[in-house]
């Protein structure tokens, strides 16, 4: 299992597009196991778009970032940050497949509605920017028996 951290950027919490995101993961048959909505602080979002220090479109991205509420997230499930790119769509919204989020949402390059971890190491950082260790429902997994086969060996990648 692993996890990985969605931003829902403010475009998409001013374009009253919180609930069918969120939806879209639930539906899915991924975890939420953490949940706020937030205004992010500058130092925070320099810390987590670091990488992209330098770049012309940078001071752009950290004032849209800082422009409005966020919510953020966690999730949790087998493969989730390779799924939950996959779900979001290519980076600009004019480019992401149809049927993906930004695909189905956006257009914009800049304004394209959320953010998901892009790595395992990527991930774990992102999520200890924003939540706390005892901040996370981590014990709960008594909704997935529908969603894995979990007769078998649950460390057997291959069993579920
Ligand atoms: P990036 O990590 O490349 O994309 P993604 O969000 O798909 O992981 O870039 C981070 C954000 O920076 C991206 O969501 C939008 C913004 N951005 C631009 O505004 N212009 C650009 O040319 C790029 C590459 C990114
Ligand atoms: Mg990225």
């Amino acid at each position: 299992m692993q996890k990985t951290l969605v931003i829902i950027k403010p475009d998409a919490v001013q374009r009253r597009l919180i609930g069918k995101i969120i939806n879209r993961f639930d539906e899915k048959g991924l975890e939420i196991i953490g949940l706020k909505m937030t205004v992010i602080s500058k130092e925070l979002v320099k810390e987590h778009y670091s990488v992209h220090e330098g770049k012309d479109y940078y001071k752009k991205l950290v004032d849209f970032m800082t422009s409005g509420p966020v919510v953020i997230m966690v999730l949790r499930g087998k493969q989730a940050i390779k799924v939950t790119r996959k779900m979001m769509g290519s980076t600009f919204g004019h480019e992401a497949e149809p049927g993906t989020i930004r695909g189905d949402f956006a257009i914009s390059k800049r304004f394209n509605l959320l953010h998901g971890s892009d790595s395992k190491e990527s991930a774990e950082k992102e999520i200890s920017l924003f939540f706390k260790n005892g901040d996370l429902i981590e014990n709960d997994q008594s909704g997935l028996k529908w969603v894995y086969d979990l007769s078998g060996d649950p460390t057997d990648e291959n069993s579920f």
